[in-house]
């Protein structure tokens, strides 16, 4: 974790899906996932949750969910808050 994060550990998920990655106000982002440049899909989310660094080397997310279930059901569950 670097020094200047706001008091969180990670980003403001809310409305993740569709939303441009490393664009969350008051987010201090890694150089990488600051210049990431795409649209957070749920095949990508996927793919992060399983392995951060695969997708952004240098990502300072230090989280992973090795169950394919259990990324599946975050992801739904991402989707489903976002609609609130
Ligand atoms: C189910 C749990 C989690 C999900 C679904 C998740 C998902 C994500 C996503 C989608 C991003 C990119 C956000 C964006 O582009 O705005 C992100 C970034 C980040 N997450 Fe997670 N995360 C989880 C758990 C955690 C945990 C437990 C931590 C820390 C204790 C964490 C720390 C971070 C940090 C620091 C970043 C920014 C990384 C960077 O700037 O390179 N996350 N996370």
């Amino acid at each position: 974790m670097r020094q200047g994060k706001t008091g969180t550990f990670g980003p403001n998920l809310y409305q993740v899906v569709g939303r441009i990655a490393g664009m969350a106000a008051d987010h201090d982002y890694s150089p990488a996932l600051a210049g990431a440049g795409f649209a957070w899909t749920p095949e990508l989310l996927d793919r992060w949750l399983a392995d951060p660094q695969a997708i952004l080397p240098g990502t300072e997310i230090e989280f992973v969910l090795e169950s394919a279930q259990q990324r599946a059901d975050v992801i739904a569950y991402l989707i489903a808050a976002g609609k609130r």
